[in-house]
């Protein structure tokens, strides 16, 4: 019940991306090393309408309360990292993380999902040689000992980081496809799969809560 990996084909149809695209242009941005991420301030009282209109969007497929939107543009990809509570759990246990791209220019564009995970938000980046960027407000940690990705799969999708072995297993690789949804629970372990650098990819990221 929501707590499983996959994706929802033609969620949104073209005119919903293109209105999302729009609506990116207008809102404040922040950059943090790896991409540009403007927040939709969903949580704000003004902003009521278009949170119903995604909530409605996302319910047709996946049950959940929409807690935080966000519409990024990454020019490079990130680290290893779990979309969990930040700092206090949260007042409803975690949901899904639902990613619906809107602009995927490299066709091999995928989000690797891991079957590890952790409720609180964290990041292995300092560790797998990202240092510090693409850090939202996620807590470092160390990598665990161990290895669970085979060499093979490491180069082809994942020789963005600098790592000879990952202590985690793969559940799946969900790839991009324009208005499709992507969806795993919040606590796994995910990664963007690496894509050239000067290609264009704009995506929704949407964070929901049981309810
Ligand atoms: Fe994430």
């Amino acid at each position: 019940m929501g707590k499983k990996t996959g994706i929802i084909k033609n969620i949104i149809d073209q005119s919903m991306v293109n209105y999302l695209l729009d609506y990116y242009n207008k809102l404040p941005k922040a950059d943090n090393g790896l991409r540009i991420n403007a927040d939709t301030l969903i949580d704000q009282d003004f902003n009521n309408r278009f949170k119903d209109k995604m909530q409605n969007i996302i319910n047709k497929d996946l049950p959940g309360s929409i807690c935080h939107c966000t519409i990024y543009s990454d020019y490079a990809p990130g680290g290893i990292h779990s979309d969990g509570y930040i700092e206090a759990k949260e007042k409803y246990p975690l949901a899904n993380t639902i990613l619906i791209p809107l602009v995927s220019e490299f066709q091999q564009n995928a989000t690797i999902i891991f079957n590890e995970s952790s409720e609180k938000a964290i990041t292995f980046n300092e560790d797998t040689g990202l240092g510090a960027k693409g850090i939202r407000s996620y807590e470092q940690e160390k990598l665990p000992e161990g290895e669970g990705v085979s060499t093979n799969f490491l180069s082809t999708y994942l020789n963005h980081l600098k790592v000879d072995t990952l202590p985690f297993t793969v559940d799946s690789v969900l790839y991009w496809s324009v208005g499709s949804a992507l969806y795993w629970p919040r606590e796994r372990f995910h990664v963007s799969a690496n894509f050239p650098k000067n290609t264009e990819r704009k995506a929704v990221v949407i964070l929901t809560n049981e309810n």
